[in-house]
This record gives structure tokens, sequence and C-alpha cells, in this order.
């Protein structure tokens, strides 16, 4: 098992590329399912999530290849609607091939979801929406099954909350059904938009992606098509993050400044100078962070919940209190008692956490409970005095391509160790998984 080994107070200096959505990138790759003939897309991250997405899309029979981060599928050819549990549970976000394998097949059998485990997760958004566009769903056994005997047809949808996931699935779905969808409380999201954008390349009507109703006109087949994937958001607020707790000077190529509009807003309150240039960004902070306005993360446009556990790191070592409400998860608070162990003073009740700024972390032995929370570690560990170890370093390989690579190049002193007997070593470059 690989570890991060960090050496603490080390100033982060320089410019950084931000690496393509993961988020947008999954659901992009699921589309091609549907989209019959030969997709490419560029700017995929290299990342672990990718890599499961790929295994599924094989399986059905797609023929996939793989150059750097331009990703190519020919979907000409599928021959199954079912995926099989293993590979289903490598990543929650395999749901979203359910739309794409009922609308190509007519039919799709899938077990639930693995992912994260920031919470209960459930997917009665995406089965209801995927019933009210003419699926039969039968759930045994921890399996769904879904059919459409008479193919999809188009329908008004409304979510009850603007899930991310089961927006995406009625997107890809709907594009082939009889007549005209209209989604209600649709996610907001840029990665929303980025899938529509793509999905009307390869011959969808999609439109209102990126606003609260979505109105998708049913064509009778999509084609496949060429797609850039936007800059992770997610991961440009981390190298933000990086930035602020070392009180570093650092600036983020190849972003999309609006995206990022609530951890800006909230990163000038704590003190940082931060300067948007076109897709450049740059974060110059002070030598104290200040205590910010409630953290409280809510759907796009407001404050991602995925930014919540490396927005908390900064705010351990801020000189004040804030507070941190999570509405979006139940239970993602689970870096908590990870980041006390560095000395962090968190209290948390429910779904709020109260974090009094500490003058100093001090180094610690920690691991990565999930994606955002192994990287607030990471944040932590930078800032903290001494050697931190950060272990479970896989579930931070789904998310940030060469995340210790990157932050060597900025200054910090970070190394990827293989710790399976405790003494092998390896540089920052092993970051890349293969
Ligand atoms: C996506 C993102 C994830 C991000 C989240 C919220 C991907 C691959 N993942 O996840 O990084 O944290 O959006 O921005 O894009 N819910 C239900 N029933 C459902 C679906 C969701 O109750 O059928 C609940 C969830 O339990 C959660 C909330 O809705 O509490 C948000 O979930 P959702 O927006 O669907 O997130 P994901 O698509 O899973």
């Amino acid at each position: 098992m690989d570890e991060y080994r960090i050496e603490g107070g080390h100033r982060l200096q320089g410019s950084v590329r931000v690496q393509g959505a993961k988020n947008s990138a999954l659901p992009i790759l699921a589309a091609c399912a549907v989209c019959r003939g030969i997709s490419v897309i560029h700017n995929c991250p290299q990342l672990s999530d990718i890599d499961a997405t790929i295994n599924i899309l094989r399986h059905l029979g797609c023929k996939v290849t793989v150059e750097g981060h331009t990703v190519t599928v020919d979907s000409t050819q599928i021959n199954t609607g079912h995926v099989p549990d293993t590979l289903m549970q490598e990543m929650r976000s395999s749901v979203i091939f359910l739309g794409a394998i009922a609308a190509r097949m007519g039919k799709a059998s899938v077990s639930l979801p693995g992912g994260c485990e920031i919470g209960l997760r459930p997917i009665d958004l995406h089965l209801d929406a995927l019933r009210k566009l003419g699926a039969v769903v039968t759930e045994e056994g921890g399996h769904i099954y879904l059919d459409c005997p008479e193919g999809m047809k188009g329908s008004v949808i409304s979510l009850s909350f603007p899930s991310v996931g089961a927006t995406e699935n009625v997107l890809i779905a709907a594009c082939t059904a009889k007549g005209t969808t209209t989604l209600v409380n649709a996610a907001r999201e840029p990665e929303i938009s980025d899938l529509a954008d793509f999905l009307n390349r390869c011959g969808a009507r999609i439109t209102g992606a990126g606003e609260g109703i979505i109105t998708i006109e049913g064509v009778s087949a999509l084609h496949g098509a060429q797609h850039h994937v936007i800059p992770d958001r997610i991961v440009a607020a981390s190298y933000m993050l990086a930035a602020a707790v070392t009180h570093g000077n650092v600036t983020l190529q190849n972003i999309i400044p609006a995206h990022l509009g609530p951890v800006t807003a909230l990163l000038q309150e704590a003190g940082c100078d931060i300067r948007v240039h076109e897709k450049q960004l740059n974060i110059s902070a002070p030598s104290q962070l200040k205590a910010m306005p409630t953290v409280r993360t809510m759907p796009y446009p407001g404050f991602p919940t995925d930014v919540q556990a490396p927005m908390m790191a900064a705010c351990c070592i801020a000189d004040g209190t804030t507070i941190v409400i999570e509405t979006i998860f139940e239970s993602r608070f689970r870096h908590v008692p990870e980041l006390c162990r560095f000395g962090a003073d968190i209290l948390v009740d429910g779904r709020i956490a109260v974090v009094k700024g500490v003058n100093v972390l001090h180094a610690a032995t920690v691991s990565a409970p999930d994606l955002r929370g192994g990287v607030a570690l990471v944040l932590a560990g930078l800032a903290a005095q001494g050697q931190t170890t950060v272990r479970e370093l896989q579930h931070i390989d789904r998310g940030y391509e060469s995340l210790a690579d990157e932050l060597s190049r900025l200054g910090a002193d970070i190394r990827r160790v293989k710790n399976e007997d405790g003494s092998k070593q390896e540089n920052g470059n092993a970051d890349l998984k293969e």
C-alpha cells in the first residue's frame, strides 16, 4: 500500500495546470455507450475512476483506446446490457450507466453501485426518473433490472432534489426517447452543461442545461463526436487551498474562474488576494488566514460539498472560529477525527462542524477516509510542523492525477512511498495510477 510522506511548512509557489473534470468525464464516457459510433474525448484525467468506467465500456462491447488524456470509444457494437458486480462496485458513478445501457439496449441489469462512503447515497431519484421514461424497474438482492419493453418515452420529470447523477441519467436516457422530456429541478452543475454539450454534438436536442429546467427533444439515434472535457473545479479549489494553507502564491492554468465563485469569495474573506485573467487564476495567501463566514454546502452555484473537507483544513489554522454546515450528504465529516490528530479543534454536531483555528498543526499519521477527506489531510500535512503520513491513497487516486508530483513542483516536500514492509520508497512520479 502506498502512502504520502509530507514534510510540512514549505510555502507553495509557481504554476499548476488543472486536470480535466472527473465528474464530467465519467458521465460523458458512459454516454458514449448510447452514441453509436466513434467518440473522441479529450482532456480526460488519468484516474482510477476513469479506468473503472473504461472497464465497464469494454465489458459492454465498446472498443476503447487511451492515448495520454484522450479516450476514444467505438460503441458501434454493444453486446450486453448486464454489468457484473465486480465492475459496478468499483465506483458509485457507475450508476450513470443505467440510463445509457437501458436507452441503447432496451434493458439493463446491474448491481447497486460502490464508491466513496459518504452517506447512504441512495439512487431512488435515478430509478423514479427512469420509471417516468417508461422503464420497468425491479430491485432484487442488491441487483437492479431495467426493462423498457416499448423503448423510452418522453415525460415530465420533477426531481425532489437537484441530484447531479439523476439529472445526468435523465439527460442520457431521454435523448433517444420518443417525444420530449422536461426535467424540472435539474442539477445546474457545470458538469451537467458539459455532458449536454457532448450529447448535443452527438445529435441530441437538449436545451436549458445549466438551468433548473432542461428540455430534451428525443431523436431517433445519436452518433459519435469529439469533445474536450472542462477543467476540474474541485481540483482547482484544492490547489487554491494548498496555496492558502502554506501562505503561498500559486497560479492555476486551464480553469474556468466562474466555476470557482463561492470558493474564491470565501478565500478572499480569509485574506487571500485572488486575481483572475481569462483561464488563469492567481492566489496569494497571507501569513495568517482569517476565519471565514459560514461555509454552507449547497447545490451549484452554491459552495460545493466536494470542497467542504479541503476548506475545513484551511479553517483549522485560521484566526478565529468558522462554522461549516454540510447540507448535501449526511455523513461527510469523516475527515474530522483525522484532522483532530493534527491538533485541530473541531466539534461536530450532526451536519454542523465548529472549527476553532489553532496557531499550529502538528504532523500526524492519518488515513484518507474518502476522496476529498483524503485531500484535506494532505493539506493539513502541508501546513503542519514535522513529517505527516497519509495512508489509504486509493481514495485520493480516484480524483487527483499526479497529486504528489504537482505539489512537489510547487515546492512541497511530499513523496509517495510504498510501504508493504515499511522500507521501500518511491518518488512522487509513482502518483499516477497504472
Ligand atoms: C455528484 C458528484 C459528487 C458530488 C455530488 C454533489 C459525480 C461523479 N459525483 O455525486 O462528487 O459530491 O454530485 O455535488 O459527479 N440522493 C438521493 N437519491 C438519489 C440520488 C441522490 O437521496 O437517487 C441524495 C444523495 O444521497 C445526496 C444528495 O442527494 O445526499 C446529492 O446527491 P447527487 O447530487 O446525486 O450526487 P452524486 O451524483 O452521487
